[in-house]
């Protein structure tokens, strides 16, 4: 069967499932509220497999820089390059509205995470101690020049 990948700005009838994905996925998760402004700001991307909501990007932007909240795949539909496609997207729609500069913030014994962001030329830029709580870990602030 053919694979279809879609790449899309999220609409208010994506803010369920962005929600599940995001309390499944991480210890701190933001609300409907926020999700929805964000939804209505257009600052998240959703990815589609095969018309299927299979992850999704929340970000922000103010002039010539991003930065990214919340970056996550479903866990049955990883290692299929489906966030390869959602990062590409969302790296070209920065260039396009003048950004040059993307920051990030990661755990710091998230081995698969690093690896992907390193692959499109995010940089460690400084460790940050305890940046997550419950249980306390450190994060790398990481940075693409774009
Ligand atoms: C990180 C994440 C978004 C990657 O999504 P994905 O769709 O599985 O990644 P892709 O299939 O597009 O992989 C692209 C490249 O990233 C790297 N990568 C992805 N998963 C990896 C893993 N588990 N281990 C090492 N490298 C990995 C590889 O270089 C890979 O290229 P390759 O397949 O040619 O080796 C996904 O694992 C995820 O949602 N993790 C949980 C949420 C999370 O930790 N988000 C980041 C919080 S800051």
């Amino acid at each position: 069967m053919k694979e279809i990948k879609t790449v899309r700005y999220a609409k208010d009838t994506d803010l369920l499932d962005i929600l599940k994905l995001d309390r499944e996925n991480f210890k701190s998760f933001y609300d409907k509220d926020f999700y929805l402004k964000k939804i209505l700001d257009e600052k998240i991307l959703i990815i589609e497999f095969n018309k299927e909501f299979v992850g999704f990007i929340c970000f922000e932007f103010i002039f010539d820089q991003a930065e990214v909240y919340k970056f996550v795949i479903k866990k049955e539909h990883r290692k299929k390059k489906l966030g390869l496609l959602l990062m590409e997207y969302f790296i070209n729609e920065m260039k396009d509205k003048g950004v040059l500069k993307i920051f990030l913030e990661v755990r710091v014994d998230n081995s698969s995470a690093i690896s992907f962001y390193e692959k499109f030329n995010f940089k460690k830029l400084r460790k940050i101690k305890d940046y997550y709580t419950n249980p306390k870990v450190d994060g790398y602030a990481m940075l693409k020049e774009v």
